[in-house]
């Protein structure tokens, strides 16, 4: 897996890397820090030249000679410093990284004319060229020669107030790990990756002192789960549920709850998928994923609140054991489900999930994340990520993290009418009712099994993989959700 490339913080009166990274704000101003770069006058001269305006996002190369000791110089267009906000930072940080290509020695000078750069910025900065660096390559035999092994480049980034941003990046950097760590899980393939070998990945985060149940098929069974087990009864590998508990608030708070679809793959069981395509379902165990690495982050950063994370791992499989449509399962919650298509797995497995976290932790919230539905492809692109929920703050504080985060959120509706429609002829509802409001009868179903909680749904099926290539990503699994939800449990849920 990819190693971090070496990150850290110095002053301005370091001496210049090999290669030097150099915001520019609009209309080519550069701060004074910078300025005598080349010799003086040399970047405003450049700058003029090349007519470069300092487009947010732009970048422009060239190389230096004389003996200052940097060889290469990249300019970072940076807009307007002034409305810089939310991820921008982060994209900034991920396009100057991408820039500096296979040399090893480089450095960003941190500085706007006529504006401090906040630490969480250059944070922010930071944590964006760590998350531009992954790779997952571990199963290419030959390496790509034309890309920088990430491990090998070190960044200097220099900064005003160094202490303040060596400690701002102390805790991003966590929040780092615990993306690259869902990217892990969504990139690997389903044949190494079944949900025998989730949980024991989730296990590893009893290093960082969270608590890990794995409850097993027998556990599962006791605990009358058969929605998440009639899905799992098609594989051979049997399903697993784990409970990750990270106590850091206050012994007598109650936990905020995190609930993620673990399908490691879905072929749609006997309602089987077309083939074209199917591989990526590989991902389907994106919000399980998600949960893993949020649960990953908030230890890493010692976060001070009660969080539970609970993700249901199975695999759908057609086999001569699968289920069929039309079987009738009885779930957790006693309510009977008609599953009218096996394919539509992911709120059977949910379901039980949801109604286990509810009972047994008793949450302030939940919030479920699920590659859940082809329909909020259709409807929001990879843009934004549906949200849905029985609670109107809970639902503002997410849509404004996701503003903050770049990891962004539309609302959809529920409502009575909606619910109506997966009624079931034989049971107490059906798993799937066809094509009209795909997403939202699906989150009508989940919504069963909720109870009074305060809950949120997010359909991440556009967004946790195969999105295009951003600033900050290059990998198929984009780890989404991660930041989006530590900057809500961040923002509202810390002692
Ligand atoms: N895992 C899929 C949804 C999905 C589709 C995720 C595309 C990522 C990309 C889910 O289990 C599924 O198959 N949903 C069906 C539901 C239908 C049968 C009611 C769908 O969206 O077609
Ligand atoms: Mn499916
Ligand atoms: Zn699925």
């Amino acid at each position: 897996m990819s190693k971090n490339p070496v990150i850290k913080f110095a002053n301005f009166s370091e001496k210049l890397k090999n290669v030097v990274i150099v915001p520019v704000a609009k209309d080519g101003s550069v701060a004074a820090q910078a300025s005598h770069i080349g010799g003086e006058g040399y970047i405003a001269g450049l700058i003029g030249k090349a007519g470069f305006k300092g487009k947010l996002g732009a970048t422009l190369e060239t190389y230096l000679s004389g003996d200052s000791g940097a060889e290469r110089l990249i300019l970072v267009g940076i807009g307007d410093p002034a409305k810089l906000k939310n991820d921008d930072w982060l994209k900034i940080g991920g396009t100057a990284f991408a820039k500096i290509g296979k040399s090893s020695e480089a450095n960003a000078i941190l500085a706007v004319e006529g504006l401090d750069i906040a630490a969480d910025a250059a944070a922010e900065f930071a944590l964006g060229a760590q998350l531009r660096a992954y790779r997952f390559d571990k199963y290419k035999t030959k390496k790509n020669d034309d890309k920088a092994e990430a491990g090998d480049v070190r960044l200097a980034i220099y900064v005003a107030d160094v202490s303040a941003a060596e400690k701002a990046f102390e805790a991003l950097q966590e929040v780092g790990e615990g993306v690259q760590l869902a990217r892990n899980l969504v990139n690997e393939p389903a044949n190494i990756l079944g949900p025998v070998e989730f949980a024991a990945e989730a296990e590893k985060l009893e290093k960082l002192g969270v608590k890990i149940t794995v409850l097993n098929e027998k556990d599962l069974k006791k605990l009358g789960m058969g929605a998440l087990l009639g899905v799992a009864q098609g594989s051979v590998r049997p399903p697993r549920m784990v409970v990750m508990e990270w106590n850091g608030g206050k012994a007598k708070d109650k936990p905020v709850a995190f609930v993620g679809k673990g399908v490691v793959f879905d072929t749609g069981g006997i309602s089987l998928k077309p083939g074209l395509g199917m591989e990526d379902m590989k991902g389907d165990m994106g919000g399980a994923a998600a949960v893993t690495g949020l649960m990953r982050a908030l230890a890493g950063r010692k976060a001070k609140v009660n969080v539970v994370g609970v993700i249901g791992l199975v695999e759908n499989m057609p086999d001569g054991n699968a289920q069929r449509p039309g079987d009738i399962v009885t779930s957790m919650s006693g309510q009977t489900i008609e599953v009218i298509n096996t394919d539509a797995e992911g709120r059977l497995v949910l379901a039980d999930a949801l109604y286990y976290t509810a009972k047994t932790h008793k949450p302030r919230f939940m919030i479920n994340l699920a590659t859940l539905t082809g329909a909020i492809v259709v409807a929001l692109g990879t843009e934004h990520a549906g949200l849905f929920s029985n609670d109107d703050e809970l639902a503002g504080r997410l849509f404004e993290a996701g503003q903050k985060s770049g990891e962004k959120l539309w609302r959809m509706p529920l409502t009575k009418e909606y619910d109506k429609i997966i009624d079931s002829k034989f049971a107490d509802m059906r798993n799937s009712s066809g094509r009209p409001a795909g997403s939202i009868t699906a989150a009508q179903f989940l919504k069963r099994f909720v109870g009074d909680t305060p809950w949120a749904h997010l359909d991440i099926a556009g967004t946790a993989m195969d999105s295009p290539a951003g600033d900050y990503n290059e990998s198929w699994g984009s780890g989404f959700g991660v930041r989006l939800l530590d900057r809500l449990v961040r923002d509202h849920y810390e002692d």
